[in-house]
């Protein structure tokens, strides 16, 4: 049994050694804004996925990760759908998030989310792969 919600200020350090893209103010920023949602599993911390606003608008999943012993266990789909249903509880009718182009496995599974496809990007100097953008419509 998963059970998601959002992080608090306890969970700090568990963040900052999980979530290594960002750095220890912006760990701090997500969860004073609500903007993490962990996974836990018998009270141990499983996943977590994190999110911002496109245009301060827009949710876009930045990052969604599951410890690696803990996968294809429920984790990741618990923490989609909670997101999902929260945001679409505030109103929100498209969602957002991206990939790496050559990162097959988390494409697929946005596909199975019901994310589609909608273009790519390369941010020079900072990722030598192409970012593929994925939406999806909920309202
Ligand atoms: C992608 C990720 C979050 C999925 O979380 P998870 O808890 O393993 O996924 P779930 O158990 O909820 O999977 C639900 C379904 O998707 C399938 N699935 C899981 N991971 C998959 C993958 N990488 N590719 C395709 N299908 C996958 C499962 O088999 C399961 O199908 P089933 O219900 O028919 O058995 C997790 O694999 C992960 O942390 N990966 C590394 C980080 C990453 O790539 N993040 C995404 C980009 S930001």
């Amino acid at each position: 049994m998963v059970e998601v919600a959002k992080a608090s200020p306890e969970d700090f350090d568990w963040l900052l050694r999980h979530d290594p893209h960002v750095d220890a103010q912006w760990v701090l920023r997500c969860i004073e804004l609500g903007e993490y949602l962990l996974a836990r599993r018998e009270g141990e911390v499983v996943g977590f996925l994190r999110f911002s606003l496109f245009w301060g608008r827009i949710p876009y999943m930045d990052m969604i990760k599951v410890e690696p012993g803990c996968r294809r266990l429920g984790a990741g789909t618990a923490l989609f759908r909670a997101w999902e249903d929260q945001m679409r509880a505030r109103g929100v009718r498209l969602l957002m998030t991206s990939s790496e182009l050559d990162e097959f496995e988390p494409q697929e599974w946005h596909r199975r989310n019901g994310f589609v496809e909608a273009g790519s990007l390369t941010f020079p100097g900072i990722q030598s792969a192409r970012e593929i953008f994925f939406v999806k419509q909920i309202g």
